[in-house]
């Protein structure tokens, strides 16, 4: 059974992009039952953007929701919150003492905000340590990361590598699972749908503010009624296409083409459908939300489980660097 690894920013409530895009197919390689998964929220990264103490711990909780209602079983995969599991800070003292200051210089989440140094603290600068430290201290042998997170998994097989050749087989080396750019999810303005671009749609929303939101937000051409429209340069199709059935999708194609069906019945029928698609999320993740009691709870029997790999781990580690316990 090989141990997949993965952890989630936890920067505020995820929208449609990102539930189509990342969490939805996370979710289904997590739940596969010849798969032993660790999932955590990487709250401690986090600190090195939000200072703010209700931010922070609103963030988690609403990213924790949005997993559990999207369908991560807890009892099959160990969901737990980093913070929670403090023994990987210690893992990060011992990973910056092996990696070289000039090697982490390069790391592009620094070097992206290297011109703006005086925004750059200290942790932001170690970022990657510590997600070395998040994936060697549970002997991942999978790590699931987009494109952006390549050179961080690299750094963490050198740092790994450089303390194995010192000290025997200390770590498992973890392979990246290049996640497939996932297709794009348009946002109502038809550009990628970003939290950065104001273009989102959020499908927790009751369903009047979905209504209005799309509604109000996706721009159409003013072609009349009556006439024939492109479905292809259509972001309303495109979007419908991406959470309805091929039989819908294919109706409102024809739709839109025939002419006779105006923008208007186009939004009825997307709002109606993202809706209907997300009654059950919307609801689990209300629930949770009300009830976030249930969420700590099934976050501390995930950090529970954690904890007992992890300190199994760092035992084996600190005897190896010298440090007898
Ligand atoms: P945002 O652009 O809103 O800040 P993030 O960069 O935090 O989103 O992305 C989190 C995850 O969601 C990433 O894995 C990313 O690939 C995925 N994702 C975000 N936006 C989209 C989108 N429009 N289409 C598909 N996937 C997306
Ligand atoms: N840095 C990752 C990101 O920005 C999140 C992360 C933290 C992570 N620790 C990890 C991903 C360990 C994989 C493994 O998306």
């Amino acid at each position: 059974m090989s141990r997949i690894l993965t952890g989630i920013q936890s920067t505020g409530r995820p929208h449609l992009g990102n539930i189509l895009g990342a969490i939805i197919p996370a979710v289904e390689l997590a739940n596969k039952a010849e798969n032993d998964s660790f999932l955590f929220i990487a709250d401690m990264h986090s600190l090195t953007q939000i200072k703010n103490a209700e931010e922070l711990q609103a963030n988690t909780f609403q990213v924790a929701a949005t997993w559990l209602a999207c369908g991560l079983d807890p009892e099959k995969t160990t969901f737990y919150r980093q913070s929670d599991v403090p023994e990987c800070t210690e893992l990060t003292w011992y990973l910056n003492c092996y990696f070289p200051y000039q090697r982490l210089k390069l790391a592009h989440s620094f070097k992206d905000k290297s011109d703006r140094l005086e925004d750059v603290n200290s942790g932001l600068f170690v970022y990657p340590m510590l997600m070395a430290a998040d994936i060697l201290l549970y002997d991942a042998n999978y790590v699931p990361v987009g494109k952006d997170q390549l050179q961080h998994l690299e750094m963490t097989r050198d740092v790994a590598s450089r303390i194995n050749h010192k000290h025997g087989d200390v770590f498992v080396l973890p392979e990246p699972i290049l996640q497939k750019d996932a297709q794009l999810i348009p946002g109502t303005d038809g550009e990628k749908m970003s939290k950065s671009r104001n273009n989102t749609i959020d499908i927790f929303e009751d369903p009047k503010s979905i209504k209005k939101l799309i509604n109000k937000n996706i721009i159409t051409d003013n072609t009349p009624l009556e006439e024939p429209k492109d479905p292809q340069t259509s972001t309303i199709y495109h979007l419908y296409k991406l959470i309805s059935s091929e039989k819908e999708a294919k109706k409102m194609e024809k739709e839109l083409q025939a002419g006779g069906y105006g923008w208007g019945h186009a939004k009825k029928d997307l709002i109606d459908a993202v809706i209907l698609k997300f009654e059950q999320e919307r609801e689990k993740f209300n629930h949770y939300m009300n009830h976030p009691q249930e969420v700590e709870d099934i976050l501390k029997k995930g950090a529970l489980k954690a904890k007992k790999v992890a300190q199994a781990t760092l035992l084996r580690i600190r005897k190896n660097l010298g440090y007898s316990y």
